[in-house]
């Protein structure tokens, strides 16, 4: 899967009409796509008919409760398409998650778990540069940063890349970055410059694909379908498929073992092909041993091997649907899994960790 945040901390440039059009021309090219809403105003979900007070859970519930799956949250729109909406409660969550652990990366540590599910996830971020936004570029392998010239600054841009390399040099997470222009009344000699302008700054980044102003973009938002269910506009159309097909081809530049291997350090279990692949990054450790509710607790444990590519101590287990708690036994010592952020407590007052399969 790859993962993709529609991020750009001006309101109003254009990033939930690119996130739903993109989410769905990726469904017209026969990917399967989740689209996320993270932002509290819903407009993504709004703008494809989605009330999120008739559903049991959004991402409010994602975020803040671990056994809110995404599979639980997740609504279809179509075979190819679902969507998880939004609601104003999560503006809540920056403060209810204040000085909780992993804040940063609830979502990517939800999100890993559909990645065989999904050829792609879109996510829908807020106009400011909060715990929602860094959620969303934690859990993204990719940006596109949508750029309206009616009004937007150079130097918003610059800004918004400083940040990026500064997430990515302090979590050692690297970000992909697609600058597109939307909004554009092609004909104008004033966006001829703009786009001009920045071809010249960000030409190493800046998408072919060029979005053009349209009511009809407007019209789709308040019907609650996307482009592509809208008559007459094949032209719009075009544009969203041509952008899709760019990004999908952008696929061989990026190196998706890079992203991997930074997951499986932050985040825990995760299912692989042949099973559930525990894994623990401590690389002064002589043996490291797995235990919980699968082994009965032994305290033997199952042994686990240190992969001599990444030095990652790996076990891999068989195990059905169900939660899982466990322990990994490091040196002799029970800890609980520092990557993982759901845990229970158990009836000494320890945390155990806590895996949903
Ligand atoms: N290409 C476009 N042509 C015409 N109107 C657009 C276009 N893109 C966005 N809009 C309109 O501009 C407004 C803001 O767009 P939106 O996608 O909600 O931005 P953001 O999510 O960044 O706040 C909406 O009313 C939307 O319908
Ligand atoms: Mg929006």
């Amino acid at each position: 899967m790859r993962t993709i945040s529609v991020i750009n901390q001006k309101g109003g440039c254009g990033k939930t009409t690119v996130a739903i059009n993109l989410a769905a021309a990726f469904g017209e090219m026969d990917k399967k796509v989740l689209l996320v809403d993270l932002d509290p105003q819903s407009h993504a979900s709004i703008g494809l008919d989605i009330v999120s007070e008739e559903l049991d859970y959004n991402t409010y519930d994602l975020l803040i409760n671990p056994r809110v799956r995404v599979e639980d949250a997740a609504f279809p729109i179509d075979e190819r398409l679902s969507v998880v909406p939004s609601s104003a409660v999560l503006s809540a969550v920056e403060q209810e998650l204040s000085g909780k652990p992993a804040r940063e990366t609830r979502l990517a540590a939800k999100l890993t778990r559909v990645s065989n599910d999904y050829d792609y996830a879109i996510i829908d971020s807020p106009p400011n540069v909060g715990l929602l936004t860094f959620n969303a570029l934690i859990a993204a392998s990719e940006v596109v940063i949508p750029l309206d010239p009616s009004f937007f600054s150079l130097q918003g841009l610059e800004k918004l890349r400083e940040t990026l390399d500064l997430l990515e040099y302090e979590t050692k997470h690297r970000i992909i970055v697609h600058v597109l222009a939307t909004n554009v009344e092609k004909h104008t000699t004033f966006c001829r410059d703009i786009i001009y302008e920045l071809e010249n700054q960000h030409g190493g980044v800046l998408m072919d694909t060029i979005i053009s102003h349209s009511v009809r973009y407007k019209e789709a938002a308040l019907r609650g379908v996307s482009i592509f269910g809208m008559k007459r506009v094949e032209r719009l159309k075009n544009e969203f498929l041509s952008l899709a097909r760019e990004i999908d081809n952008k696929v061989s530049v990026i190196d998706t073992e890079d992203v991997d291997g930074w997951m499986l350090r932050l985040h825990g279990p995760r299912r692989v092909e042949e099973g559930i692949l525990f894994v623990i990054d401590a690389p002064n450790a002589k043996t490291v041993h797995l235990t919980g509710e699968f082994t009965n607790w032994s305290r033997e444990g199952l042994k686990m091997e240190r992969d001599e590519k990444d030095g990652i101590w790996k076990a891999l287990l068989h195990l059905d649907s169900g939660e899982y708690e466990y322990r990994f036994i490091v040196d002799g010592v029970w800890i609980k899994d520092p990557a993982n952020v759901d845990s229970v407590l158990n009836e000494f007052g320890q945390e155990n960790s806590l895996l949903i399969v």
